[in-house]
């Protein structure tokens, strides 16, 4: 697997581990790494991008489980390189970390880059599975600046975040048998769809401190996000977050994660109340 110096690669890794199961860990830069019983850590330091590091790091690997590279021009790019080294080095099965929504037309920008690697996917002749996972519930939280104002274009729309926890332990169940679910895409959200008028008032009593939404036109979106002095396409993810949500895009409930993982979605609010330091720039003194 790879990414398992991330968010969602460290949760699986250790799921895995504590199954008692072999894995091989693909990752940039080992001394980065924690240490998981029964797993191998192999460096490929040039990444997806180093197609030959990938494909001599995958040798005798049945199954992948590959988290999407770090957004950027060359994304779309880095991942053919994985999937074509996994497909050399005789890969059978790719379990891939997609986005909700993914489509060529999609509003979040980045669901586009997300398509197209499933269509790379798809193309290679391997088996896969697609874990289409929403936003993760710490987005929100980072919504917010200090001044405890959520600001974007989001209109009225609804989104369903979902628990980066419940993604890994989904991802676990899957790349430890995936044969049932060749083929097969799956969207993960959590339980309750919620507006950002509806997140600030979580974030409220979560932080114990008012918090609200403030629409934005598109141009106050871009304008206000301008003193980031952010590339042009981090300026539009960041923009088009909102205005997916804004579109209806977001708006998916879906039991996958019950169905796959025996236990309810868990919710924004509990996962705030096991995560406070999500929110700790929110606190006042
Ligand atoms: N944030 C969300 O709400 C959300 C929702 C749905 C899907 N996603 C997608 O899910 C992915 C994983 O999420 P996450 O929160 O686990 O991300 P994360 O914490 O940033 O971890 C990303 C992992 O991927 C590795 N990686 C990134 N680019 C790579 C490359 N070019 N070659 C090899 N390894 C690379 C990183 O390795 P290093 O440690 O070496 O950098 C790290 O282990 C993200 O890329 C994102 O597209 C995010």
């Amino acid at each position: 697997m790879t990414g398992s110096t991330g968010q969602i690669g460290s949760r699986v890794a250790r799921l895995i581990s504590t199954r008692g199961v072999p894995q091989r860990l693909l990752i940039r830069e080992p001394t980065r790494l924690q240490e998981y019983d029964g797993a191998t850590v192999v460096a490929v330091p040039g990444g997806y991008a180093d197609v030959d590091g990938m494909r001599a790091a995958l040798d005798g690997i049945d199954t992948l489980f590959l988290v999407s590279a770090n957004a950027g021009p060359e994304r779309v790019a880095e991942h053919a390189s994985a999937i074509g080294a996994a497909r050399a080095a005789g890969v059978s099965h790719v379990v891939y970390l997609s986005f909700l929504g993914a489509s060529a037309i999609a509003t979040f920008s980045y669901a586009r880059d997300h398509w197209a690697t499933e269509q790379q996917v798809r193309a290679s002749g391997m088996a896969f599975t697609f874990l289409r996972d929403s936003f993760y519930h710490p987005l929100l939280p980072s919504m917010a600046g200090p001044d405890g104002v959520i600001r974007g274009p989001a209109e009225n729309g609804r989104i369903v975040t979902v628990s980066p926890g419940d993604v890994a332990e989904v991802a676990a169940v899957i790349a430890l048998d995936p044969e049932p679910h060749n083929g097969v895409t799956y969207e993960l959200t959590g339980p309750a769809p919620f507006t950002l008028e509806d997140a600030a008032d979580v974030l409220a009593v979560a932080s114990g401190r008012p918090i609200r939404y403030e629409r934005e036109t598109l141009a106050e979106a871009y304008a206000s996000r301008a003193q980031y002095d952010a590339p042009r396409a981090v300026l539009d993810a960041w923009v088009t977050t909102y205005t997916a949500i804004a579109a209806g895009e977001l708006d998916v409930v879906s039991t996958e994660v019950e169905a796959i993982t025996g236990h309810r979605a868990e919710t924004l609010e509990n996962w705030l109340r096991r995560h406070p330091e999500s929110y700790r720039h929110l606190l006042l003194d």
